[in-house]
């Protein structure tokens, strides 16, 4: 019980901290509309305004995210509702590191099988036809134009060489030309600005969307006159812009308003890039397992745990896997079989009673932490923005939000903490599909604007 509580002292944020970070986090997100290259950068991605919800037809897009590449056929029916043919692939640690335009070979590869295997072969796609794509690679990318982005950065673990600091949009386009495949890259979008489409698509009370999946990031919908660093642009100033906030990199390298416990600290210096990603290392899936191994492997070199047991496989990075957490806080029966499982199966060790309820209550400490400091960062849109008095709603989606218990109940408790009873005005729902969908309406989206001449 002793070190329960040194740890709930540890994670817990109370109402004021979360309102001094909530503060902080506004200021950077201004910085980031104000000049180029700030710590939270803010990135216009090109999307003007939200859809008619009257786009329709038929549209391919690859989606590059931090666990998966998916390809799918979109089909939009032009009344807020679209089918979906879709497969799936999971990347390997290899293809995180390995040479960029190796990566997207493998999409390019992927999306041809599926043309030529799935879509060709069911009649969805004929001979000569060809499709608009929309490519959702989810990492900072700054835009000039909606069909073009520079990585600023990998973020996630990815690594792959040659490509910061590249035109991941004109890789991409001449890996698909390699392979002649039968589309048109109209569209380069972030996983976040698609579900925000997306999701108003479906539901226009949306003004915010986030990701909280192996990464964490929100994009919103801005007046482009409160965009000062678009200035020279000349766009039109009553137009709005969907921003990319890439809000994963708050607070990155300063480190001055996030309580980082030495574990964080850890996570973040063995990390492959130390410093950056702040915020996000304190919320997403990559990192919560890891945070919550390193405090066990901090009590076991204690001898507080595991003692005379054999306890290498806990010492491995990373291989005590975000799931397990939610596993161990959802398990229902009183003797803990879940977590029994877990640690004998997985870790190959003998648990108490006692540990175990030890181990969910710190599964719980951490993450309750990552939803209450996903409840300041939408805070921050929502009080920057002045939608807390009218609502709004909170499209959401990634693997985090989709399947760990009462992550989003504890946003919506954090945000009653931040706001008082007008937090209950934000309600964060779950976004079906953001990266398909979205990038499906954003081409149609896009080619209407060049039908237009705009
Ligand atoms: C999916 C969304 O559900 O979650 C994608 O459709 C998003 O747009 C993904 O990139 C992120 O979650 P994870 O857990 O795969 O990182
Ligand atoms: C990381 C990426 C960001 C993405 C998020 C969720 O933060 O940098 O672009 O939106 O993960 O996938």
């Amino acid at each position: 019980a002793d070190h329960l509580r040194k740890y709930e002292t540890l994670f817990t944020l109370t109402p004021q901290r979360m309102r001094m970070i909530v503060e902080a986090f506004k200021e950077y997100l201004e910085l980031g509309l104000e000049k180029p290259k700030q710590t939270v950068p803010m990135i216009p991605t090109f999307v003007f305004g939200w859809p008619s919800g009257e786009e329709k037809g038929d549209y391919l897009a690859v989606d590059l995210g931090g666990t998966n590449l998916r390809v799918c056929l979109v089909t939009l029916q032009g009344d807020g509702k679209f089918e979906i043919t879709q497969s799936k692939y999971r990347l390997t640690e290899e293809q995180k590191q390995e040479d960029g335009q190796k990566l997207f070979d493998f999409c390019a590869e992927s999306l041809k099988s599926f043309i030529d295997n799935s879509l060709m072969e069911s009649g969805q796609m004929k001979d000569g036809q060809k499709l608009p794509l929309g490519f959702t690679f989810s990492y900072p990318c700054s835009q000039q134009r909606i069909d073009h982005g520079i990585l600023i950065r990998w973020t996630k673990g990815f690594g792959a060489a040659n490509t910061e600091g590249e035109d991941v949009a004109a890789m991409f386009h001449s890996t698909l030309e390699k392979y002649q495949l039968p589309v048109e890259l109209t569209a380069l979008i972030n996983d976040t600005t698609g579900t925000l489409i997306a999701s108003h698509y479906v539901n226009p009370q949306t003004k915010i969307a986030c990701i909280f999946g192996t990464g964490c990031n929100a994009a919103y919908m801005e007046h482009v006159k409160d965009i000062p660093k678009m200035k020279e642009l000349n766009i039109d100033e009553n137009a709005d812009m969907a921003i990319n906030c890439e809000w994963g990199a708050f607070d990155s390298d300063e480190h001055e308003h996030l309580p980082r416990t030495k574990y964080d600290i850890i996570v973040d210096e063995t990390s492959n890039k130390p410093g950056e990603q702040a915020f996000e290392k304190l919320i997403s899936g990559r990192y919560l397992g890891e945070i919550l191994r390193l405090v066990i492997c901090e009590l076991i070199d204690e001898g507080v745990l595991f003692l005379g047991q054999n306890t290498y496989k806990l010492e491995n990075p990373y291989a005590f896997d975000t799931a397990f957490l939610s596993l161990m806080e959802s398990d229902p029966t009183d003797e803990l079989l879940m977590i029994i499982g877990i640690f004998s199966h997985f870790f190959a060790v003998e648990t108490t009673l006692a540990e175990r309820q030890f181990f969910r209550a710190l599964a719980k400490l951490i993450g309750r932490r990552a939803a209450r400091l996903s409840a300041c960062g939408i805070a921050a849109i929502v009080s920057k923005m002045g939608y807390l008095d009218e609502g709004c709603s909170v499209g959401a989606d990634g693997s985090l939000y989709n399947k760990y218990p009462g992550f989003a109940d504890r946003i919506h408790e954090g945000l009653v903490d931040i706001f008082g009873e007008r937090g209950r005005n934000i309600t964060t729902y779950h976004a079906e599909d953001g990266s398909g969908v979205g990038s499906a309406i954003i081409a149609a989206m896009t080619k209407k604007r060049k039908d237009a001449g705009i």
